[in-house]
């Protein structure tokens, strides 16, 4: 039972939504586009706010369903399906395992496995977003700020589980970090250079 949480977790997760839309949609291939990121930020870029919109409940969505169907399989077993989603997210085999930077994914997975880590997660992403116009400034902060609500909360495991997925952030976001200190990374909205 964990291995087919884990897995069908992984594969949920790894659904390209963004890329797929953008794709279906004639709005290109996001990987040529903005950052060359799939996610919703990038999806922005080519000017679709509903595109954006939708790539981002799709994979907050599968973060929370890979969760829930964890724990229909058996109950303690939606964290696994979570890290599953998250990890599927990132590292995709359809896409030779080059995905997303996970943001939205884990807020999915928050909100399915802990609501007040969840809200934390929703609450800094929104207010370092509008902030700082900077979309990578609000997920990785949001991201960082999670295991620390939930280690408040003494949720342990769930803590070990989210400061995995926050250092795994930080390394997805390493291009945004260098270009935050070069003053050179686009704001929310902005056409960003060629993709790395
Ligand atoms: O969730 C991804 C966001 O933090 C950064 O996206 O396209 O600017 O690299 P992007």
């Amino acid at each position: 039972m964990p291995t087919l949480a884990l897995l069908a977790g992984y594969f949920l997760g790894s659904i390209p939504f963004g890329l797929l839309l953008a794709r279906a949609t004639g709005a290109g291939d996001l990987r040529t586009i903005g950052s060359g990121n799939i996610g919703a930020t990038n999806v922005l870029r080519t000017g679709r706010k509903g595109l954006a919109a939708a790539t981002l409940i799709l994979d907050v969505l599968k973060g929370a369903v890979a969760v829930l169907f964890g724990e229909w399989l058996q109950p303690g077993l939606g964290a696994l399906g979570g890290v599953g989603a998250f990890y599927g997210h990132i590292f995709p085999v359809w896409l030779r395992f080059h995905g997303g930077k996970g943001i939205a994914t884990f807020l999915g997975v928050a909100a399915a496995l802990h609501w007040p880590s969840a809200l934390a997660f929703a609450v800094t992403w929104l207010a370092l977003s509008l902030l700082t116009r900077y979309s990578s400034v609000g997920g990785v902060g949001a991201a960082i700020t999670t295991p620390i609500v939930s280690a408040f909360f003494f949720q342990a495991a769930l803590t070990l589980v989210f400061l995995a997925f926050a250092l795994t952030v930080l390394w997805t976001h390493r291009a945004n970090l260098g270009r935050l200190f070069e003053g050179t990374e686009p704001r929310i909205g902005q056409k960003a250079s060629a993709p790395p």
